[in-house]
């Protein structure tokens, strides 16, 4: 799966990427750790500054063993997901969002 602008580098150049890390790795695991890069980014744009979901770039560091040890996890974790957070020029304002982007089944 791709996400973002390809042409641009991976992280965006943001200041401070968070990584939320998981020892299980199932469902569970990968939905709590989703929930809480989620909060980041709620948080971090309710403090005026710019969040972004870089979940691309958290799952190819399994791939870097290397760059994994210069984390100092606990044993058996992984990068599960990440948040980059940096201040930014981007007005934020309210999206008029399409709810038919969501499929919604009313039983
Ligand atoms: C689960 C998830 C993972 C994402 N991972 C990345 C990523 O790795 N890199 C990236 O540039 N954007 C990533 N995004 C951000 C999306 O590309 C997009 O910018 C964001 O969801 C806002 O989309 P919208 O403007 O269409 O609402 C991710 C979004 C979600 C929901």
């Amino acid at each position: 799966m791709m996400f973002g602008d390809l042409e641009s580098h991976p992280l965006y150049g943001v200041p401070t990427l968070i990584l939320v890390s998981a020892k299980d790795r199932d469902e569970m695991a990968y939905a709590s750790a989703g929930i809480i890069a989620h909060n980041m980014v709620l948080a971090a744009e309710n403090k005026g500054l710019g969040a972004c979901y870089l979940f691309g770039a958290a799952a190819a560091l399994a791939a870097h063993p290397e760059t994994i040890v210069k984390l100092d996890l606990p044993t058996g974790f992984l990068p599960v997901c990440g948040v980059g957070v940096g201040e930014t020029e981007e007005e934020l304002t309210i999206r008029d969002q399409k709810m038919n982007q969501i499929g919604i089944n009313e039983i």
